[in-house]
């Protein structure tokens, strides 16, 4: 159950980054601007569905850093928020949505990156205990 998990959330960390690859590339070109929205809609969907796995997963295994892992994942969530609030004029939609990418991975690359190595660490002690 514990290496679905990790597996689940290496696929879904994969799915998200080919979402925010698109995003970046219709942001950055004029003639595909019509699909900047709907790509963040779905990028904003794939993101809250696994938010909700990570964080069920992080309780699962009694992840110590979860409050401020979930405090992250609420900030990245308020990206989104006040992108569909406010939305930008068209001069800062490719600096939004690059930042908005930038964030995104960077969470994967770091936080999600020390969950992993926290779950592989509880999993040695599981397996020579
Ligand atoms: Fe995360
Ligand atoms: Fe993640």
């Amino acid at each position: 159950m514990y290496v679905l998990g990790i597996l689940e959330m290496d696929a879904q960390h994969e799915a998200i980054a080919k979402v925010v690859e698109t995003l970046q590339e219709v942001a950055s070109n004029a003639s595909q601007r019509m699909q900047i929205h709907p790509t963040l809609k779905r990028l904003n969907e794939l993101l809250s569905a696994h938010f909700s796995a990570e964080e069920a997963f992080m309780a699962m295994i009694s992840y110590s850093d979860i409050d401020q892992h979930k405090k992250n994942h609420r900030a990245l969530m308020k990206l989104f928020a006040h992108y569909f609030d406010h939305p930008p004029a068209p001069a800062e939609h490719e600096y939004l949505c690059k930042h908005i990418g930038d964030s995104i991975l960077g969470h994967v690359k770091n936080e999600d990156a020390k969950l992993t190595e926290s779950f592989q660490e509880i999993s040695r002690h599981l397996v020579y205990q």
